[in-house]
């Protein structure tokens, strides 16, 4: 349901529920599962019998407190390390070590300190693309570096970039070798207040433009609220789970300046909120009776009863 639609129109229970379906899958990580040794022959489970579909051209963003695994998820979906257990298809193919088509934006930006930013671009562009003339790597690299506003920098050294515009090469080197799927491990979490703000705006218009696919982690609940579609919220760990799958309610139009007047915001920061400081605990120690792995719940938070019933009293010509 739009949150467009009249307020009377969303007074309904707090959550509801429904089944992803098989369509839904671009990327289907199934039932994977991380262990490791733990002394006395033993084995820490930090994570196990992890099932989540996303759709292509969605962005999915990850919650959860530390030690829960998000890198370690992450890091399955780049290829970087295998499961203990299970498997992740992208695009019908099962995953096995890294690959162009999935492209990671670290914390830190990780850039070759003796080349411009042109340079460090350009050489994610000729490992992309091999047989590329120099002329032709030089143009997509000048467009990703455009496409992230650091147009007229491009001769910079990292030493003389700022930490925002560092991450804005570790973004314009991800997005010029024009992956299928873009990774984020809290990529701004080191940046200033404003330069995050920046850097999100960018992001999410760079990704809504090209309909690119996104899976995010962050610990910043605004942000995932901002960027994300659909937030997946983990347990804590060891033994971590997907407690549930939240559906953004926002429209897809968001103007991050405008987001806390958009009705369902509140329910949906409170929501995230509540998970965070107490739900993410409790759950892990005793999930609810019928809990099914392979299909967490999928929530929706919307308006309370009492807060929709208040805004139609008061609010008469929304009724619907
Ligand atoms: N090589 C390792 N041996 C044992 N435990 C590890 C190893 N690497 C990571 N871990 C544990 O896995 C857990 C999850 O780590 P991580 O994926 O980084 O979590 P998050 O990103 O959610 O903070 C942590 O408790 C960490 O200590
Ligand atoms: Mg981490």
């Amino acid at each position: 349901m739009s949150t467009l639609l009249p307020f009377a129109r969303q007074a309904r229970p707090v959550a509801e529920t429904r089944r992803t379906t098989s369509s839904d899958k671009f990327i289907s990580i199934e039932g994977i599962a991380r262990r490791y040794p733990a002394p006395g022959g033993k084995q820490t489970t930090i994570f196990e019998n992890l099932w989540l579909p996303v759709r292509r051209g969605e962005f999915v963003c990850m919650i959860g407190h530390s030690g829960c695994g998000k890198t370690t998820v992450l890091n399955i979906l780049a290829g970087l390390e295998a499961p203990s257990e299970g498997v992740v298809i992208v695009d019908g193919q099962a995953i096995a070590g890294t690959s162009l088509d999935r492209a990671v934006i670290f914390q830190g930006h990780a850039l070759l300190p003796w080349r411009s930013v042109l340079g460090n671009v350009a050489y994610a562009v000729s490992s992309r693309w091999r047989k590329a003339k120099r002329a032709e790597v030089e143009a997509r690299a000048r467009k990703a570096i455009a496409t992230v506003g650091l147009a007229g920098s491009e001769h910079k050294r990292p030493s003389e970039l700022s930490g925002g515009m560092k991450q804005r090469v570790g973004i314009a080197r991800a997005l010029s070798i024009e992956p299928k799927i873009l990774l984020m491990d809290e990529p701004f979490s080191a940046l200033d207040a404003l330069t995050r703000g920046t850097l999100q705006d960018e992001v999410r218009r760079i990704c809504v433009e090209t309909g690119q696919t996104v899976f995010m982690i962050t610990h910043d609940v605004d942000e995932a609220i901002y960027l994300a579609d659909r937030i997946v919220l983990m347990t804590n760990g060891p033994e971590a789970k997907v407690a549930e799958i939240v559906e953004n309610p926002l429209p897809k139009d968001r103007d991050r300046t405008q987001l806390h007047h958009a009705p369902g915001y509140y329910a949906l920061r409170n929501h995230l909120i509540d998970f965070l400081v107490t739900r993410s605990r409790t759950l892990r120690d005793a999930m609810p009776e019928g809990y099914d792995p392979m299909h967490p719940p999928v929530v929706r938070p919307s308006l309370s009863e009492a807060d929709a019933a208040a805004i139609t009293a008061e609010k008469p010509a929304l009724r619907a």
